[in-house]
């Protein structure tokens, strides 16, 4: 059985009745020997051989793509020159047409005729990204490709160590800021820049999430490190994040490419055509992968797609040109060509650092920073919203003439390639018999009838270009002509299937269990498991909203989106408008500042009103003003105040104390662990003591009955309802497709549990009687219910205060109650680094005789020096109501985001003199 087989059962001892059954036979039956000989090729298939992959300096990729068969250390590294894969057989005539001839009467655009299946500009933007990872042929040696034939991303890592040193800064595996090698990218489209520098800026986000989250702790502090060993670190990050960025580039080829290319897109299908699985069968073994490849000739001709430029695209790529030489298009030489590259390439200069795009500028003071996301972001909307050339004969634009006239000459005079009918049988394609049947358009036949007389004679070049395409239909979105369309699929097998690192090395072992998780597709994101969206959102977060189509569907115009998703019935779930313009947001940093947004309420809005409103179902301004209680510039009371004041006449955490105590030593006592009772214990903190804890504590006081041994009649277990509150609270921009709807399902079950819960309760005490005082328990109720505690709870509060049962939901979902988990973690984490030993063996001390208020007080003190310096959230986002000056941060305009960025306020030595350090003795009004 071939694919992925549910395993054998080794416990029925299968293995030892056939070893039996052998050694029962007589040693002369023929069915012995055949039945050895199936079971010694069972064994034999098992493993690879030669072996798949080795371990130490082979889990990376080389510079040059060398090595990624270790046995074949040459095949598809950089340098080589390219494959032939069909040999010219057919005796072509001593003199062809000439090239430019055949350009000008086959291939130059006559009319520009937009994509049939409305595909961007951006699709082909990644084509680009694709085709220069793999073709870079030498200008002075036509045939060698300085290229490796892996898709290893070297638009942005360059092709060899020289190349790839000029990118990376050698410090913890990042490299420059917006950096890409490759200078002939830029004069692929802005929109190719545009998207490799999405990729560039993702290599810097996984290589500090490396860091982050330190698998095993394999990486140390810098300041711990001599240089050797930060050299080391270096290289294994830069590497390792490499790997990742590679697959990263896979994912988006396979859930979204290829998505487009085969219109899967037009359907709700999570279909995707990933060809790097194993694939076994019993007899027979595995069908190889990871075994290398490398790229040919007549596939570097296949993937010239210049007909699918836009409009826009051509008219830049014109502007370009211009700058360089005045010699019209229609009468460019190769020298032409040339002077245009040197000019391209001594305004681009030679450090990549530097190099612009679209006119744009870098930032910083030496003009070596970052692009402003904004440049960016307009690129990549244009290239979403501009839509691509069709397929066609006659569709080249005559800016490319000379281009492609280079490349048709090489094709025929340095590579000799087969003709299109070799190379369509090299496929297994029927031969064309005629012209008529390779493009039944009467005038393209005719005119290569003219050039060629005979089908025969037709090269592979002008014969791919100028093929009829294929129609737009179930299957076929590209839509490019007829022996395109069959040959990229094979290509993409070849290239991703024969990549070491997109099969073997592609596993949670190689690439951390936190990226390997992180690259799975999700199907439920809104783009049935598209992963670009996620990339967009998460590089630029402030732009796109959860279910914009230019985020999850880029590769297709926004109209054409429109119509897809009409006709699927779930247009009203996405957002058709372009990303934000401006995502210049105003950063403050400053104490003093935050302080003023925070509290000045009618300067600064809060801008979680909608989402939190659409979750608790009331109306938004109704909600805020519950809210604004805790940021009017009046009260300036924290929320829990507000709670405190609203629910209870006391004092609230100060009664809840002792319960948690209890609680916390319940689960300590229950899960910390060690072989024996002097040992010492281990215990998972948060996940088997805090969360339980958290969660109990908000079951009991929201009266959701918790279904445990004692109360086997609950309706959530304790993981259950964690999971439900997680979803009502997780954040996280490119998942937030899937988050709404799972909040909106998680929200509503919560509240109709609570409110049932209410009435039941109000019921009870009316039947009941007498009131008593909001701290008491009326004994029927008390057996009726299983509110565990007698502490007041906001249950009892509520009923005798007699608020609306809609605001006690509200508390629930807008409360945040997930925060103690995660602060707790972040505290635990905080306090266990090396250099916080100290400081950890003090705290102990005082955990250890914390008898009274006094030493109460000392334990928050240390919680928040830790959440001061290590916060949980990384900030908090206001929308300004109208124009504001701030000293520091600057003019805000009226509209405009400001992000109150928790890192930096919270280090402000103005009031945290000595920031860095922890201070028990600083005012407690601080924080
Ligand atoms: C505005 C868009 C584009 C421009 C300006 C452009 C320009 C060029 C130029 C100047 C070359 C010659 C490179 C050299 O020899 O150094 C080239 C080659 C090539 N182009 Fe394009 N191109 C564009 C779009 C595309 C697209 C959409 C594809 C589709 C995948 C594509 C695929 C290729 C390939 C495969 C080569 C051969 C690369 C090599 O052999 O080095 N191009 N293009």
């Amino acid at each position: 059985v071939e694919g992925k087989s549910p395993g054998m059962d080794d416990r029925n001892m299968l293995l030892e009745k056939v070893v039996v059954l052998l050694y029962s036979l007589p040693p002369d039956s023929p069915v012995g020997t055949s039945l050895q000989n199936l079971f010694i090729r069972v064994l034999w298939d098992d493993i690879p051989k030669p072996p798949a992959t080795l371990v130490g300096q082979y889990q990376y990729r080389e510079a040059d793509g060398s090595k990624n068969n270790p046995f074949i250390p040459e095949l598809g590294a950089a340098g080589q020159p390219y494959a032939r894969t069909t040999p010219n057989l057919h005796p072509f005539p001593e003199s062809l047409p000439d090239v430019a001839t055949v350009f000008d009467s086959l291939m130059r655009r006559d009319k520009f005729v937009p994509h049939p299946s409305g595909i961007s500009s951006m699709l082909f933007a990644m084509a680009v990204l694709i085709t220069h990872s793999i073709f870079v042929t030498d200008h002075e040696d036509l045939n060698m490709n300085h290229a490796s034939s892996y898709l290893d991303l070297s638009p942005i890592y360059g092709n060899n160590q020289a190349e790839q040193d000029k990118i990376r800064t050698h410090v913890q595996g990042e490299i420059y800021p917006d950096v890409l090698s490759s200078n002939r990218l830029f004069l692929m489209s802005p929109g190719a820049v545009a998207l490799g520098l999405l990729f560039s800026r993702n290599h810097n986000w996984i290589a500090k999430k490396l860091v982050e989250v330190n698998q095993n702790g394999q990486f140390k502090p810098l300041n711990t490190l001599d240089d050797k060993e930060k050299r080391a670190q270096d290289h294994a990050l830069f590497n390792l994040a490499r790997n990742i960025n590679c697959l990263w580039f896979e994912e988006v080829i396979f859930q979204d490419y290829i998505r487009v290319i085969l219109n899967v897109n037009r359907t709700t299908s999570t279909w995707s055509l990933v060809p790097t699985q194993e694939i076994k069968a019993l007899i027979g073994g595995q069908v190889p992968r990871g075994t290398g490849n490398h790229v040919s000739a007549e596939f570097n001709i296949l993937y010239r797609w210049h007909m699918a430029i836009s409009a826009q695209d051509t008219e830049w790529l014109e502007g370009e040109v211009r700058k360089w030489t005045s010699v019209p298009f229609d009468q460019m030489t190769p020298d032409d060509l040339r002077a245009v590259w040197d000019g391209m390439n001594k305004e681009l200069g030679d450090d990549p650092r530097k190099f612009t795009f679209g006119g744009f500028k870098r930032t910083g003071k030496d003009g070596m920073g970052p692009f402003r996301d904004e440049d960016i972001l307009k690129t990549l909307t244009h290239a979403t919203e501009w839509v691509a050339g069709a397929f066609k004969a006659r569709g080249i634009p005559e800016v490319m003439r000379i281009i492609d006239c280079v490349g048709m000459d090489a094709a025929r005079t340095k590579w000799r390639c087969a003709s299109l009918n070799e190379f369509r049988e090299m496929l297994g394609l029927q031969k064309y018999e005629s012209f008529d049947e390779w493009n039944p358009s009467p005038e393209i036949a005719n005119t290569a009838k003219h050039l060629y007389k005979d089908i025969e004679n037709l090269e592979l070049y002008p014969g791919l270009m100028c093929e009829e395409p294929k129609p737009s239909a179930p299957a076929s979105g590209l839509a490019p002509g007829y022996t395109i369309s069959r040959a990229i699929l094979s290509d993409a097998a070849a290239l991703v299937r024969g990549d070491r690192f997109f099969t073997y090395e592609a596993t949670a072992g190689s690439v951390t269990s936190f990226h390997y998780r992180d690259l799975q597709p999700d199907y439920e994101n809104g783009a049935f498991g598209g992963q670009i969206g996620k990339l967009l959102m998460r590089h630029f977060p402030k732009a796109y909203t959860y279910n914009s189509v230019y985020a999850l569907f880029p590769f297709t115009t926004p109209a054409v989106n429109k119509q897809i998703l009409t006709e699927l019935g779930i247009a009203h779930k996405y957002d058709f408008t372009p990303p934000a313009e401006s995502t210049s947001w105003v950063e403050v940093k400053s104490y003093k500042e935050a302080e003023r947004v925070y509290t000045d309420s009618e300067s600064f809005s809060n801008v979680y009103g909608p989402a939190l409103a659409e979750m608790t179902r009331k109306n938004e301004s109704g909600l805020l003003s519950y809210l604004s209680l805790s940021t009017s510039p009046k009260s300036s009371e924290s929320f829990s105040k507000v709670i405190d004041d609203t629910f209870y006449s006391g004092q609230w955490s100060t009664a809840i104390y002792p319960d948690l105590v209890k609680l916390v030593k319940k689960h300590l006592d229950a899960t910390a662990w060690g072989p024996s009772k002097t040992a010492r214990h281990t215990v998972d903190i948060v996940a088997d003591v805090i969360v339980p804890v958290v969660t109990e504590f908000i079951a009991d006081e929201f009266g959701i009955p918790l279904k445990t041994k004692e109360n086997p009649l609950g309706l959530f277990t304790s993981k259950q309802l964690y999971e439900t509150l997680t979803e009502c609270w997780t954040f996280d921009p490119g998942l937030g497709f899937k988050l709404r709807d799972k909040a909106m399902k998680a929200s509503e079950m919560l509240m109709a549990v609570i409110e049932a819960r209410l009435l039941q309760r109000r019921l009870v005490a009316a039947l009941s009687a007498p009131r008593t005082a909001p701290s008491g328990r009326s004994r029927a109720s008390s057996r009726l219910l299983p509110f565990a505690s007698s502490r007041p709870s906001l249950v009892r509060s509520l009923l005798f205060r007699g608020r609306p049962f809609r605001d006690f939901d509200t508390v629930l979902i807008t409360s945040s109650c997930l925060k103690p988990p995660i602060d707790s973690a972040c505290v635990i984490d905080f306090y266990l680094r090396e250099e916080s030993k100290k400081t950890l063996d003090e705290i102990c001390k005082v955990a250890r005789q914390a008898h009274n208020l006094l030493d109460v007080a000392t334990m928050q003190r240390f919680v928040q020096e830790a959440l001061r310096l290590r916060p949980a959230v990384a900030g908090s986002a206001r929308r300004a109501q109208r124009p504001v000056h701030l000293a520091a941060a600057g003019e805000v305009k009226a509209g405009q985001l400001v992000w109150i960025d928790a890192a930096s306020v919270n280090r402000d030595a103005q009031v945290f003199p000595e920031p860095d350090k922890i201070n028990l003795g600083r005012k407690s009004d601080v924080y």
